[in-house]
């Protein structure tokens, strides 16, 4: 069946042209230099402190706990070395509460929950030694060090108060002090950093470690030459071989808030009415077109719409429909999994609860639009974005007289892992702004477990980086040969 016209009228904002998604890409990699330039730009660029990726040898026990997504995790990850680990986990909730509350109410939890998981589980780090703990904290954090960095601003639901512009390792150990718990945060590390390094350890060296869960973020390997802002000493000292030694820096872009200027992202009066109504108006432009948190969401905004303009469920919405984020993302892979309008038809009943005298011939069909048009924005979008950073590190091209190894992306989060044919539009993204050869160039690959495994590294570092100061032949490899010219 023919959709209503009313619904072409909104295609433009999501079927995104090629020299749009161009135009995109040009502007995020504008807003990353001035991010790297200087302090207090919308895209962050953060120092992370890393300066290389594992190369899978690196063996250890540690404890890693991960803020920031659906749950509050804390694990215990066994590196073995030959890129192999083992990991024991619990998830603990974050209640709205505890998000929205006091931080020391928050970050006790947080130390409870180590605690409860060190009782219930059992460690096999057995010393008097604190055991070390990587912490990955998915937010946007001015780092200073491997293991200080102050909170920048909350993102994707979180809004505790007494938290931003505190150093949130302090946070934490305070709060394990405070409860006598014999552990040691020794590296602060988001997600995506810790992602890019558990992808480098499992299956060889990566540029770019990136989230499409909850909120979307991505971290890379630059030339710490290149983070201009770190000052001219701080940047001789680290090529000299001061405390954090490298050529290489690990960058985490926070690029969900690329554009909260709106000067090129396709903003429909969907997504204005997403924002107005969430708890950071104005903030994470990108990640609100792009992540999990936020694509159920913006569906239903057009689903509303388009019952109160009478051509969806005969004008009748439901209880769910009327709930501010009433469904989720999980819906639309659901749609977008469906085979038939008669199995959309089921999960709009099932789902949605409309009442099923409402649902006219067409309206499943409808609905499979809405939730494509989202999704292809999403992943188009997802990919724009990688590219950008490919271009940025000239990674788009071949070094001269090297061999072509491509450019290895890890990936994580639930939108990349559940959202059917997510893979593959990014891939055809790819071909689009880079050409048929190029787009091929860029794989990839999902990394599981990076927040744990990534943590577990970070910590490893920092371990090793405090054991022995002036250590040379750290474990850490520089970023592949090739990747910063
Ligand atoms: C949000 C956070 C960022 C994190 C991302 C993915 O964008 O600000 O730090 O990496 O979500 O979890």
């Amino acid at each position: 069946m023919p959709l209503p016209p009313i619904c072409t009228t909104f295609e433009p904002y999501f079927l995104l042209s090629d020299e749009r998604l161009q135009d995109i890409v040009n502007h995020f990699r504008k807003e990353m230099e001035e991010g790297l330039e200087a302090y207090g730009k919308d895209v962050a660029m953060v120092p992370s402190y890393v300066t290389g990726v594992p190369d899978g040898s690196e063996e250890g026990t540690f404890l890693a706990l991960d803020l920031g997504g659906t749950n509050l995790r804390v694990c215990e990850v066994r590196l073995f070395g030959q890129h192999k680990f083992e990991l024991k986990q619990q998830k603990y909730k974050v209640s709205e509460e505890l998000k929205e509350g006091e931080a020391r109410v928050l970050f006790d939890y947080i130390a409870d929950s180590v605690d409860a998981f060190l009782t219930e589980i059992g460690s096999d780090i057995s010393s008097n030694e604190p055991m070390h703990l990587g912490f990955t904290f998915s937010f946007p954090v001015e780092q200073t060090a491997i293991d200080a960095g102050k909170l920048l601003t909350w993102t994707k639901g979180f809004n505790a108060k007494n938290a931003v512009g505190n150093d949130v390792v302090k946070l934490l150990q305070d709060a394990f002090d405070r409860k006598h718990i014999h552990v040691r945060c020794s590296a602060i590390v988001n997600d995506t950093v810790g992602t890019l390094l558990s992808r480098s350890y499992q299956s060889g060296p990566a540029l770019i470690g990136a989230i499409f869960g909850t909120g979307t973020n991505g971290a890379y390997i630059d030339k710490t030459r290149t983070v201009k802002k770190l000052g001219e000493d701080k940047i001789k000292e680290a090529e000299a071989g001061g405390q954090h030694a490298g050529e290489f820096m690990v960058v985490n872009t926070e690029w969900g808030a690329f554009d909260n200027g709106r000067k090129c992202l396709p903003v429909s009066i969907f997504d204005n009415k997403l924002d107005r109504e969430s708890i950071n108006p104005r903030k994470q432009a990108f990640e609100k077109m792009v992540s999990g948190m936020y694509l159920g969401e913006i569906t239903r905004n057009i689903l509303l719409h388009l019952i109160d303009a009478s051509v969806l469920f005969n004008g009748y919405s439901s209880k769910t429909i009327n709930t501010h984020y009433g469904y989720d993302t999980a819906f639309v892979s659901a749609v977008e999994a469906a085979k038939s309008p008669e199995d959309v038809k089921k999960l709009i009943i099932s789902q949605l609860g409309v009442d099923p005298k409402h649902i006219s011939e067409g309206d499943p069909e409808i609905v499979q639009w809405a939730c494509r048009m989202v999704s292809e924005r999403a992943c188009k979008l997802a990919a724009a974005i990688i590219v950008a950073v490919v271009q940025h590190t000239g990674n788009d091209k071949v070094p001269e007289g090297e061999e072509d190894k491509g450019v290895d992306v890890g990936i994580d989060g639930s939108v990349a892992e559940f959202l059917p044919r997510f893979a593959e539009r990014v891939d055809e993204t790819f071909k689009i702004l880079l050409g048929e050869e190029g787009g091929k160039r860029v794989r990839t690959g999902l990394a599981k477990d990076g927040s744990g495994v990534g943590a577990a590294l970070t910590a490893l570092q920092a371990k090793k980086a405090m054991d022995r100061r002036t250590e040379k032949d750290s474990q850490f490899v520089p970023g592949k040969k090739g990747y910063n010219k």
